[in-house]
């Protein structure tokens, strides 16, 4: 089958050049955008009289024709037409003879693979964003639920103090909140069209590249064509913020990993959301956490070896460019897979709250408490912050926890502890005494749920 762009060779392409330049394996999957931005094409030619109207219906309907046939799933593409702007070229003069040839006037497949790219991309960042959504009404949702349920917060792994489970698991919908307003605030850098820069250097044709533009829905056009043809910021952006993303989706895996586990046993996974082993009866693994978590290393990767591709480039189009496809559509299936799956996840997950409430009754994560209490007797708080280490220790060897300890053993280590010391112990109460701004305490994070609602609603 003779090249497109045959005329200046003499010979047949060396068939390993062929598979190894070809791209319609992976950009098949810009057919549809593809499709779109000739038909845009064509009109504009046509308006700028560039073609005739009969010729642009005669493309028009060629490529709708083919548009229906691509979605039906009865077009075979070839790899002797290398990528699927020549693939759909090729089948367009088939469908409709010479005057398919009439389309590529006036534009290079540069600007063609840029814009097939820039609408792919708008369309998957509005994806995500919904898909977001999801994740985080499943998170309103627990923390809704679970309004009361106490935990242990921790640092450095270690108990730190108690606090809600809502509150612990609210973070997570604002981390997820930035990563949607890092998605909208993208859009208007996608919103540019490169189509019309030609090859590099614009075009001979009295063309109207605003007019592409507006048929297409972009809010405007790059100024520079060299810049047009060259640019993939906005893939790389995508790429960032989906690195972003999935960094969120796999600390809350690995927490659902840690929860689940014997040791912890805060939260139970939904059986349709867990594995089995095949030696060991008894295992409910949690691999969805697990594997969201490892998918996390390959969305990171994508980002890493686009920035490295374009790093050394000249302007303005280089081949190595088709190399920002595959990892792009790896990470789009991975993120759109993550979310489907983290939201109903999350959803049907049972908080175990007297095992998180055991953990808290067991701990020294009161202990700032005292010592806050010893400050609102009048003591520095360095001072106090040492007399409850020195506390601490002394139960910690006595075997006894904090509330364990009697008044008479309060009062050896100072004697401004009087009985209401206990109260301060209690772990209900050293939550709810965290009312400051974003705090812990029960009325905060009713007032930060409210929050979240309305954000979910506006
Ligand atoms: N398949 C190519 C890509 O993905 C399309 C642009 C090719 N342009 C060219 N001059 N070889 O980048």
């Amino acid at each position: 089958m003779s090249k497109l762009w045959g005329g200046r060779f003499t010979k047949a392409t060396n068939q390993l050049v062929e598979s190894f330049t070809a791209s319609i394996e992976f950009d098949q999957q810009f057919a549809i955008e593809d499709i779109e931005g000739s038909i845009a094409h064509v009109t504009m030619l046509s308006e700028c009289a560039i073609i005739t109207d009969e010729e642009a219906r005669q493309i028009i309907d060629g490529l709708q024709t083919i548009k229906k046939k691509i979605k039906s799933g009865s077009v075979n593409y070839t790899i002797e037409d290398e990528d699927i702007h020549m693939n759909i070229e090729r089948m367009l003069t088939e469908e409709i003879g010479p005057v398919a040839g009439k389309l590529h006037t006036g534009r290079s497949r540069n600007d063609q693979v840029a814009t097939d790219i820039h609408l792919y991309v708008k369309k998957k960042t509005k994806e995500m964003i919904n898909l977001i959504t999801a994740v985080q009404q499943a998170f309103v949702n627990q923390a809704d639920t679970n309004i009361d349920v106490i935990m242990p917060g921790y640092t450095h792994l270690q108990r730190a103090q108690p606090i809600l489970f809502s509150h612990h698991i609210l973070a997570y919908f604002w981390m997820l909140e930035r990563d949607k307003e890092r998605l909208k605030d993208s859009i208007k850098r996608v919103d540019w069209s490169p189509l019309g820069a030609g090859a590099l250097a614009g075009t001979t044709f009295p063309t109207n590249r605003e007019r592409t533009a507006e048929l297409l829905g972009f809010d405007t056009v790059y100024p520079n064509s060299l810049d047009a043809v060259s640019d993939r910021d906005f893939v790389l952006e995508f790429l960032s913020i989906a690195s972003i993303l999935m960094t969120h989706l796999s600390r809350i895996s690995e927490e659902l990993v840690i929860w689940s586990s014997q040791e912890f046993n805060f939260v139970e996974l939904d059986d349709s959301f867990c594995t089995g082993s095949s030696i060991m009866p008894q295992k409910k693994n949690p691999d969805v956490p697990e594997l969201l978590r490892g998918k996390t290393g390959r969305v990171h990767g994508n980002l890493f070896g686009l920035l490295t591709v374009l790093k050394g480039l000249p302007l303005a189009y280089n081949k190595d460019m088709q190399e920002d496809k595959e990892g792009l559509l790896d990470t789009v299936i991975t993120l759109d897979g993550s979310l489907r799956l983290l939201a109903p996840m999350i959803d049907t997950m049972q908080v175990k709250k007297e095992n998180m409430y055991h953990a808290v009754d067991q701990d020294y994560s009161n202990a700032t408490d005292i010592a806050d209490y010893l400050v609102t007797k009048g003591l520095p708080f360095r001072e106090a912050h040492e007399i409850i280490g020195k506390i601490v220790l002394y139960a910690i060897q006595q075997k006894k926890y904090l509330l364990e300890l009697s008044l008479d053993e309060y009062q050896s280590f100072s004697t401004l502890f009087a009985k209401d010391v206990f109260t301060f112990l209690e772990p209900k109460h050293v939550v709810d005494a965290r009312k400051s701004l974003g705090g812990t305490a029960k009325s905060q994070v009713q007032q930060q749920l409210a929050q979240a609602k309305a954000v979910m609603e506006g």
